[in-house]
């Protein structure tokens, strides 16, 4: 390890499992002090004691602008100014359209995008008010997916989230250029995680995944250094992109 993130203060949201969980072991590793926010409390300081002194859980749900607020409070008062945010909870659904009801679509976009709205935007308030050497570090990494790109079939409002949070990352980074903060999307393919476990071990799985052109799920390491770049000092030039790492799935 080399300390590509050293210095910095990095919040993962939904690290409570899956990507956001090896987003908060790799940023830590990497050097970074992290905030692991998620709803299951007991997840979280697992992951804090397993990390060491560097991490600190925060319960959070991220719907909700109030805690959102609170989250990063409790994050300035243990580690400074949070200047890196891996935007990283998300939901899908199993439901197809027609036999999906709103409240379903309402909360698929409320997490999806919304959140991912708000927490972006309470870090870049705090960064902006802390004056342009602190908003030039600025790192804001979406968690966004292949399926923003392509129609997977049967979750169109995943799909639909998922392109809404591609297009909110270009829109942020425009208006926060001038401040230095950089914001970027990261779009995995399928990995296997508590999301999609279920369905990849299933029939549907199954024949998406013999269908895609190298037949395989990726590993839970293999948005390790797309993810470290972004939210390094090396990513200086780089915003509003969104970095599609899907082993060719979305080419299938
Ligand atoms: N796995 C894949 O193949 C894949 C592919 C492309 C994109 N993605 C994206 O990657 C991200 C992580 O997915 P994953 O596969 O790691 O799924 P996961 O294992 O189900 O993790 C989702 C995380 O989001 C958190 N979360 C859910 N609702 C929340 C809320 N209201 N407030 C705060 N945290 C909340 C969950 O924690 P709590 O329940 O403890 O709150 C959990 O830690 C998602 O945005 C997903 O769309 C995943």
């Amino acid at each position: 390890m080399t300390g590509r993130v050293a210095g910095r203060v990095a919040l993962v949201t939904g690290a409570s499992s899956g990507l956001g969980k090896r987003f908060a072991q790799v940023l830590a590793a990497e050097g970074a002090k992290v905030v692991v926010a998620a709803r299951r409390k007991q997840r979280l300081d697992d992951l804090v004691n397993e990390i060491g002194g560097n991490a600190f859980a925060v319960q959070c749900d991220v719907t909700n602008e109030a805690q959102v607020i609170d989250m990063f409070d409790a994050a300035e008062q243990k580690f400074g100014l949070v200047d890196t945010v891996v935007n990283n909870a998300g939901m899908t659904h199993a439901n197809n359209a027609v036999t999906q009801d709103i409240a379903e679509f309402r909360r698929i976009m409320d997490l999806n995008v919304t959140s991912v709205w708000c927490v972006a935007r309470e870090a870049a308030r705090r960064l902006i008010h802390a004056g342009p050497e602190k908003s030039a570090h600025g790192r804001i990494v979406n968690i966004a997916s292949m399926a923003g790109r392509i129609v997977i079939p049967g979750v169109s409002a995943y799909n639909t989230s998922k392109a809404a949070c591609a297009h909110l990352t270009r829109s942020l980074a425009r208006e926060w250029a001038r401040y230095g903060i950089n914001v970027n999307a990261l779009s995995p393919g399928y990995v296997a995680t508590e999301l999609t476990e279920e369905w990849l071990n299933g029939e549907g799985g199954a024949k998406t995944i013999g269908k895609s052109p190298r037949r395989r799920v990726m590993d839970a390491e293999s948005l390790d250094e797309a993810l470290l770049f972004l939210c390094s000092d090396n990513a200086k030039f780089v915003t509003g992109t969104d970095v599609l790492v899907d082993d060719a799935q979305s080419m299938g």
